[in-house]
């Protein structure tokens, strides 16, 4: 049940901090990787354990998916959407420790290979990457838009694999949680657009 909370933690901070945090996006992104070599280097910590189960990495996802979904006019959403790219270049850096973690299990088949969790990992790669500023800035704006769609997949993936590999019926229940409000306001505001744009 962590994840709500680290959710309503993050969306708190982004809505109290945004110009901090993209004022210092780059020491964010730079204590980000120190922290995959911390998760890595001491996973038998019990406090490391939300960045080895995925929590904290899904937390800072879940926060840019729910962005795209929230009505566009009000505060919090502008302050969310603001703070779209360091949150996901976050999440998925944090993210890394997470299969990192499991990997020589997985790989000694002590334990069975989470294929959706792998399917959205590598979705995920090529919108990480061209998520740095510095490397969207070379891609035509339409090629990358075009591309950022698939981090829907990616979306799916992860809620699969959320379902599929949770450790209690708990978890399983606040990915559900978490999901089922995502999904109706996507739906709901598509479903707007897409009746505007009828109208037109
Ligand atoms: C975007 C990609 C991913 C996200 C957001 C994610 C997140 C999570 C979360 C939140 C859990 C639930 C933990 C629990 O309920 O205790 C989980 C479980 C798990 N994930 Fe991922 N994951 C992703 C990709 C991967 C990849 C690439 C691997 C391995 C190569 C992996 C391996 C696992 C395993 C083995 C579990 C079960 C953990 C357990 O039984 O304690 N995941 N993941």
């Amino acid at each position: 049940m962590l994840s709500p909370i680290l959710v309503g933690i993050l969306i708190l901070i982004a809505y109290v901090h945004t110009k901090q945090i993209l004022k210092h996006k780059l020491v964010l992104y730079t204590i980000a990787w120190i922290l995959v070599g911390i998760v890595v280097a001491f996973n038998d910590l019990p406090f490391l354990t939300p960045f080895i189960k995925g929590f904290v990495g899904f937390a800072f996802l879940y926060v840019v998916m729910i962005a795209g979904a929230l009505n566009p006019k009000w505060k919090l959403t502008m302050r969310l959407k603001s703070v779209r790219t360091p949150y996901s270049i976050l999440g998925f850096t944090i993210l890394i420790a997470h299969p990192l973690s499991y990997a020589a299990e997985i790989l000694s088949h002590s334990r069975e290979v989470p294929w959706f969790g792998i399917g959205a990992f590598l979705v995920m790669i090529p919108l990480f990457i061209t998520s740095y500023i510095t490397i969207r800035k070379k891609m035509k704006p339409k090629t990358w838009v075009k591309l950022q769609k698939w981090a829907y997949l990616s979306y799916a993936l992860v809620f699969v694999h959320l379902i599929v590999n949770a450790s209690s019926v708990q978890n399983r229940i606040a990915a559900i949680l978490l999901f089922i409000p995502y999904l109706s306001l996507k739906l709901f505001k598509e479903f707007k657009r897409l009746k505007t744009m009828k109208s037109v």
